[in-house]
C-alpha cells in the first residue's frame, strides 16, 4: 500500500501541527514536553471556543465515552449524536457547563519552575528534595489551584478521595496464592492502595492515611496479623512480576510519606524491600534462568513492569541504601528497559504481545521514564531510544471500539494498579494531546498518576481531525481498525488482523484473518480471550506442536477466521495485507454527518496460515456510509472449509440468512451469492475433535455460540453481508453490494 493511502501519516510527528524540536516548558502548568507546542496558543483562539462548547456538552455533562456501559436506548441510521446531547440533563445543565468552560484552561501561576535543572543528568544524582518519584513537591503545590479550574481534575481528585476512603475501611490486603500468575493480584491491589493512601495524606495532611499506610505495607512484609507469603520469599520472587509491584508499592510510600515516617519505619521498609525484591532483583540481572525477563528479545510487560518497578524503589531509596543494591540496579535496569521494554512497540505503534497487554507494558514504562525524569532530570532516552514508541497511543485508540477493546489474544490478570493513563504521560512527553484528550474521557483515569501526568493546559477534542481508519501494517500484526465514529458508542466497529503466528511473548492465537464487529452499542462477533494460565503447557512455546495450540480458545477453531480441514494454522504464516482508506476524519462536533462515498476495505491474503489450501483471502470493507460491511473470502482448498465466527447472540437461522439477537438489538448476517450447498449452521462453542487433546480439558465458553458456514474442499467466494438493524433503517435503505474479485477491490469498486 503506499504511504499517502495510509492514514497514520495523518498523525505521525512529522505533520503534528505542533511541530518538533526542543523540550519545552510551560510555565502554568510546570509540564516539559520534548516538542515545543508552539501552535498551542493560537490553536485556542482558533477553534477555542466552538470545540470547548462541543467537549463540554458531549464530554462533561454526558460523558461522551463515560456512558459506554449503559448504552443508549436509541440508536439511529446516522447516529453520529453525542450520547449526551440527546439526554435530556445533559441540555439543562449545558448552560453551566459552558460557563465552567473557561475553567477549562488552567491558569495556575502557582507551580513555580522546577529548581531541579542538573546540566548533565545522572541517574545517581537525585533531586535533593522529597518527593522524588513523579510527583515532586513543586507540583503537589500547584495541585488545589489546578484542580479548582479543571473539571477532569476536579473528578479524579473526587474519585481518588472516594476510593481511598473505600480501601481505607478494609483489613489490609490478604496474601492469596492464586496458581494463575501467584500473588500478583495482591501486589497490585497493595500498590493501588499505597497511591491512593499517600495521595489523600499529601492533599489532607491528615496523618489517619499514613498509619493505614503503615498498616499495609506491615502486612505485605508478613508483619502484619495473618501470615504473607512464604518466609523467605514473601514477594514470590519466581514469578517476578509479584516482587516488581511490590517493590514499587513500596518505593512509593516511602518517597511520598518520606517525612512522616521515622527512621525506624524507612528502615524497616528498606530492609522489607531489599529482602523480598531488590536483592531477587539483582539475582535476576546475573542469573539469567531466574531473570529470563531480563534476556534480549523480551519485548513484553514483563521486562516494562520488572525494570520499572526495580527503577522505583531503587530511586526511592537511593541515598538512605547502605548495602549500594539501589545503585547497582539502577546500572542495570535503565539499559535493559531500552533494549527490551521500549522495543515492545513495534513501527506502526503496535504492541508486541497483545492489545490487553499494552496495559501493564505501557503503564511499566511510564511510570519508570516518569519517576527518572522527576528523581534524576532525564529518562536516559527511554522515551525515544524507539523512535516509533509514541505510536502506541495511537494503537491504544484505534484497537478499543466502541464497546470494548478488540481483544485479540490472552487478556492478561486484573488490572488493578495499571491503566490507560500511559497516554496522558505520553500525551505531554511526546506532545501528542490527542492522546491525553482521549484518556481522560476513560473510567479507568481516575487514579494518582493521572493528577500528575495530565496536563490542563490541553484543548481540543481527541476526535477532532481524527481518521475514523487506522491500518497497522507491521508484518508482525498487520491489523486494521474502521468505524463510523469516535463519540458515538453504538457506532459500527470493525477490526480485524492477520499477523505472524509467532512472537508475541506466547500471548496469541493461531487467529490470522480474526475479526470482532461492535454495532448498536454491542459486540456482534467477538473473542474468547485467555484460557486458564494455570493449564499444563498453556505458556510452553510457540512452535506447531506446542500444546498451547490444543486449547480451544488459542486454537485456530476458536477464532473468527477460516478454518481448513479442522486443522490449527501454520505458525509460520507471513501473511500480506492491503487496504484503502476514503479518509474520513471526524469534525470538532460529535455529530458526523457521512459522506457518500466513505468507506474503508483491507484485504489480507493469509494463504501462508494453511497446509491444505493453496488459497485463502480475506477482506472485509465498510458500505453504506459504514453502516453495513461484507467479510468475504477467496478459498481455493483440498479439505474441508468452514467459516467461523463466535458470538454472544441468540442465533436464528434461515438458510443463508442468520438473525442475531443479543442486548435487544438485532443484526442481519447473509450470504450473498452463496455457493451451491453452502448455508449457516450454528455449533457450540467447543472443539471438532477430541484430537488435538489437550492436557486438561477446556474451559466453558457459556453464552457463546458458533456462526458457521461448513464446506467440502473446493474452491469458494464466500460473500458474508453484516447488517446491523439500525432503528429508523428500513429494508431498502440497505445496498446489496455487487460481486468483485477481492483483487478489484477499490475505493470505488462497490459504489
Ligand atoms: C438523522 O436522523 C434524524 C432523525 O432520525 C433526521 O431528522 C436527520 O435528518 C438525519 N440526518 C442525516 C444527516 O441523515
Ligand atoms: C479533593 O477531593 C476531596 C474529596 O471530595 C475534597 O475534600 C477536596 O477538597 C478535593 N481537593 C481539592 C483541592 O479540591
Ligand atoms: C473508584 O471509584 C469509582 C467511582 O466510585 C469506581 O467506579 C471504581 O470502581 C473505584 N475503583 C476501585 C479500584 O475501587
Ligand atoms: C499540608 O501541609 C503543607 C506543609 O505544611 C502545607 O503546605 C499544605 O498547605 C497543607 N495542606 C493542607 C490541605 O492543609
Ligand atoms: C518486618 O519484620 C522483619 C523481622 O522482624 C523486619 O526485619 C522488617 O524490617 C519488618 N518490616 C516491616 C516493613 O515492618
Ligand atoms: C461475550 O460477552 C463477554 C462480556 O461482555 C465478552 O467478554 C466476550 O468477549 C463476548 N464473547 C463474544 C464471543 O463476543
Ligand atoms: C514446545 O512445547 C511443547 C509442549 O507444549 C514441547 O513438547 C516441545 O518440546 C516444545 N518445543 C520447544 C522447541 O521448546
Ligand atoms: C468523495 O467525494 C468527495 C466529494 O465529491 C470528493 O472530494 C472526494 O475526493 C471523494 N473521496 C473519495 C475517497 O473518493
Ligand atoms: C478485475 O479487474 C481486471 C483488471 O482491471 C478486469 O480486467 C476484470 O474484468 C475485473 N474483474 C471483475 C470481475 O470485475
Amino acid at each position: 500500500m503506499a504511504a499517502a493511502d495510509n492514514p497514520i501519516n495523518a498523525n505521525n510527528a512529522t505533520n503534528s501541527p505542533y511541530g518538533s524540536g526542543a523540550p519545552y516548558y510551560n510555565e502554568s502548568t510546570g509540564f516539559i514536553t520534548r516538542h515545543p507546542a508552539k501552535t498551542r496558543t493560537s490553536n485556542w483562539v482558533k477553534i477555542g471556543v466552538p470545540v470547548l462548547i462541543l467537549v463540554i456538552i458531549g464530554a462533561v455533562v454526558g460523558g461522551v465515552l463515560g456512558s459506554r456501559a449503559s448504552k443508549s436506548s436509541t440508536s439511529s441510521t446516522n447516529s453520529s449524536n453525542s450520547p449526551g446531547s440527546s439526554n435530556g440533563e445533559a441540555a439543562a445543565s449545558s448552560a453551566a457547563s459552558i460557563k465552567n468552560a473557561v475553567g477549562r484552561f488552567a491558569t495556575a501561576t502557582e507551580s513555580k519552575y522546577d529548581p531541579f535543572q542538573p546540566k548533565t543528568p545522572s541517574v545517581l544524582n537525585v533531586r535533593p528534595d522529597r518527593p522524588r518519584l513523579i510527583a515532586p513537591a513543586y507540583k503537589w503545590a500547584a495541585l488545589p489551584n489546578l484542580i479548582k479550574s479543571d473539571p477532569y481534575l476536579k473528578g479524579w481528585n473526587e474519585t481518588i478521595f472516594a476510593n481511598a476512603t473505600d480501601y481505607f475501611a478494609k483489613s489490609p490486603v490478604a496474601y492469596f496464592w492464586d496458581h494463575d500468575s501467584g500473588m500478583l493480584d495482591n501486589a497490585r491491589e497493595v500498590k493501588m492502595r499505597l497511591k491512593a493512601f499517600a495521595y489523600v495524606y499529601r492533599m489532607t495532611n491528615d496523618t489517619r492515611w499514613v498509619d493505614r499506610a503503615w498498616q499495609e505495607i506491615k502486612n505485605a512484609a508478613g508483619n502484619g496479623t495473618t501470615p504473607f507469603g512464604p518466609d523467605e520469599d514473601k514477594w514470590n520472587s519466581g514469578h517476578f512480576l509479584d516482587a516488581a509491584e511490590l517493590s514499587s508499592a513500596f518505593g512509593i510510600a516511602y518517597d511520598w510519606l518520606y517525612d512522616l515516617w521515622t527512621d525506624d519505619q524507612k528502615s524497616q521498609i528498606r530492609t522489607t524491600l531489599i529482602k523480598y525484591g531488590l536483592q531477587h532483583g539483582l539475582t535476576a540481572f546475573t542469573d539469567h534462568n531466574v531473570g529470563w525477563w531480563t534476556n534480549s528479545g523480551t519485548t513484553g510487560n514483563w521486562n516494562c513492569v520488572c525494570n520499572g518497578g526495580l527503577t522505583v524503589a531503587s530511586l526511592a531509596i537511593l541515598d538512605d541504601d547502605t548495602t549500594g543494591i539501589a545503585r547497582q540496579l539502577l546500572g542495570l535496569t535503565i539499559d535493559n528497559a531500552k533494549q527490551n521494554c521500549a522495543q515492545a512497540t513495534v513501527d506502526d505503534g503496535s504492541w508486541a504481545e497483545t492489545a490487553n497487554y499494552w496495559y501493564f507494558g505501557t503503564t511499566g514504562h511510564a511510570e519508570m521514564a516518569s519517576a527518572l525524569i522527576s528523581a534524576t532530570g532525564s529518562d536516559y532516552g527511554l522515551l525515544d531510544v524507539n523512535a516509533n514508541f509514541f505510536k502506541t497511543g495511537l494503537y491504544h485508540m484505534y484497537v478499543f471500539g466502541p464497546t470494548s477493546l478488540f481483544d485479540y489474544g490472552d487478556h492478561g490478570p486484573n488490572k488493578f494498579s495499571t491503566t490507560a493513563n500511559s497516554l496522558l504521560l505520553y500525551a505531554a512527553e511526546y506532545n501528542q494531546p490527542q492522546f491525553s484528550l482521549f484518556q481522560r474521557e476513560q473510567h479507568d483515569a481516575a487514579e494518582p498518576w493521572s493528577m500528575f501526568w495530565y496536563d490542563p493546559s490541553v484543548s481540543g477534542a481527541f476526535w477532532d481531525g481524527t481518521p475514523l481508519d487506522m491500518f497497522f501494517n507491521n508484518d508482525l500484526d498487520q491489523w486494521v481498525s474502521m468505524r463510523s465514529s469516535w463519540t458515538d458508542t453504538n457506532a459500527l466497529y470493525v477490526a480485524a488482523k492477520a499477523g505472524k503466528n509467532q512472537g508475541h511473548q506466547t500471548h496469541n492465537d493461531l487467529d490470522a484473518g480474526d475479526f470482532v464487529l461492535d454495532a448498536l452499542g454491542t459486540r456482534w462477533t467477538g473473542e474468547l480471550g485467555s484460557g486458564d494460565y494455570n493449564s499444563p503447557y498453556y505458556f510452553s512455546n510457540d512452535t506447531q506442536g506446542s500444546a498451547r495450540w490444543t486449547y480451544y480458545r488459542k486454537m485456530t477453531q476458536g477464532q473468527n477466521t477460516i478454518l481448513i480441514n479442522e486443522a490449527n494454522q501454520n505458525v509460520l504464516a507471513a501473511p500480506k495485507v492491503t487496504g484503502q482508506s476514503s479518509g474520513t476524519k471526524q469534525g470538532s462536533s460529535t455529530v458526523l454527518d457521512i459522506p457518500d462515498n466513505s468507506t474503508a476495505y483491507w484485504v489480507a491474503d493469509i494463504s501462508s496460515a494453511y497446509f491444505d489450501a493453496s488459497v485463502v483471502k480475506r477482506g472485509v470493507r465498510l458500505l453504506n456510509k459504514r453502516r453495513q460491511v461484507l467479510v468475504q473470502d477467496e478459498i481455493t482448498s483440498t479439505a474441508s472449509v468452514q467459516w467461523r465466527m463466535h458470538t454472544n447472540a441468540t442465533i436464528t437461522i434461515d438458510g443463508t440468512t442468520a438473525t442475531l439477537a443479543l442486548d435487544g438489538e438485532t443484526m442481519k448476517v447473509s450470504m450473498l451469492n452463496p455457493p451451491s450447498g453452502a448455508q449457516f449452521s450454528q455449533m457450540q462453542a467447543q472443539r471438532l475433535n477430541p484430537d488435538p487433546a489437550p492436557p486438561v480439558p477446556d474451559q466453558d465458553n457459556p453464552g457463546v455460540s458458533v456462526l458457521v458456514i461448513s464446506l467440502p474442499a473446493g474452491q469458494y467466494t464466500l460473500e458474508v453481508l453484516f447488517n446491523p438493524q439500525w432503528s429508523g433503517m428500513s429494508d431498502s435503505d440497505f445496498v446489496t453490494p455487487d460481486s468483485v474479485p477481492l483483487d478489484n477491490w477499490s475505493l470505488t469498486s462497490h459504489k
